[in-house]
């Protein structure tokens, strides 16, 4: 039996490091359509750290990534957005009749200050930057730490069976967020244009006039030690 025991720990090493691809750049992607992985260490210069986000596997409907990192510095600066974007036809919110997705994921370590949420923009122009919009929805799945999203809260409601705080604010970028009012959702499946029926219904966001043109998922670390976010499903849909 042992002399089985080298090779058979060595074939099992090399099945465990395979990976689709390893992203550690600031702004390293790996592009597969329908979807679009990117590091995304927007932030990094708010203070010092690593991180590095791998692609697991990958196939024309769904994604499975994790991403490793620690970061130190400003308690209240997000360091970056290791994310898993899908790509669609942009057209205006309110010709959109529904975005059907899941994510589900899990956090190694919660002692860290973090979100893990779906970011969204949307704009005008059509041709507008993708890396930004006039407006941003931002629906949080989790957040650690005493982290907050911009601007202030405005209202409370009900989407999708979860209870959410909503928030708003931003300058040039008008950022809506949902956070949710109980635990963290580790497991979420649903339809987030009804996200922009609330807002259109109560709140005024203009749908008839704004193009949805980015749909990303992952997480934003403010500060914390070595952490892994393991996303075992990501899908979505424009339709
Ligand atoms: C982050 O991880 C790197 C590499 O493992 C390590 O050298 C560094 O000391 C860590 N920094 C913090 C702030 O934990
Ligand atoms: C957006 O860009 C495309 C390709 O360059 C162009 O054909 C189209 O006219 C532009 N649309 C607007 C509204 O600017």
């Amino acid at each position: 039996m042992a002399k089985f025991t080298l090779p058979l720990a060595l074939a099992l090493s090399a099945v465990a490091q395979a990976q689709v691809a390893t992203l550690c750049d600031q702004y390293a992607i790996y592009d597969k359509y329908p979807f679009l992985l990117n590091n995304n260490l927007w932030g990094k210069d708010k203070g010092s750290g690593s991180q590095c986000t791998y692609v697991d596997k990958i196939s024309s409907s769904e994604v499975s990534w994790h991403t490793t990192w620690n970061w130190s510095g400003t308690d209240s600066e997000v360091k970056s957005y290791a994310n898993s974007g899908f790509d669609f036809t942009k057209k205006y919110v309110s010709d959109i009749g529904k975005i059907p997705t899941t994510a589900s994921w899990s956090y190694d370590n919660t002692d860290i200050k973090a979100d893990v949420a779906y970011d969204l923009f949307t704009a005008a122009d059509i041709n507008h930057t993708t890396s930004s919009g006039d407006y941003e929805l931002m629906i949080w799945l989790a957040k650690y730490g005493s982290v907050q999203p911009i601007g202030k809260q405005i209202d409370t409601t009900n989407i999708g069976g979860y209870s959410w705080d909503v928030w708003y604010g931003g300058d040039a970028m008008k950022t809506y967020s949902f956070v949710p009012s109980g635990n963290a959702i580790t497991s979420f499946s649903g339809d987030i244009k009804k996200f922009f029926d609330y807002l259109t219904q109560s709140h005024s966001f203009p749908a008839s006039s704004q193009n949805l043109i980015t749909l990303q998922f992952g997480t934003e670390p403010f500060t914390g030690g070595k952490s892994t976010l393991t996303v075992s499903k990501f899908s979505a849909n424009v339709a």
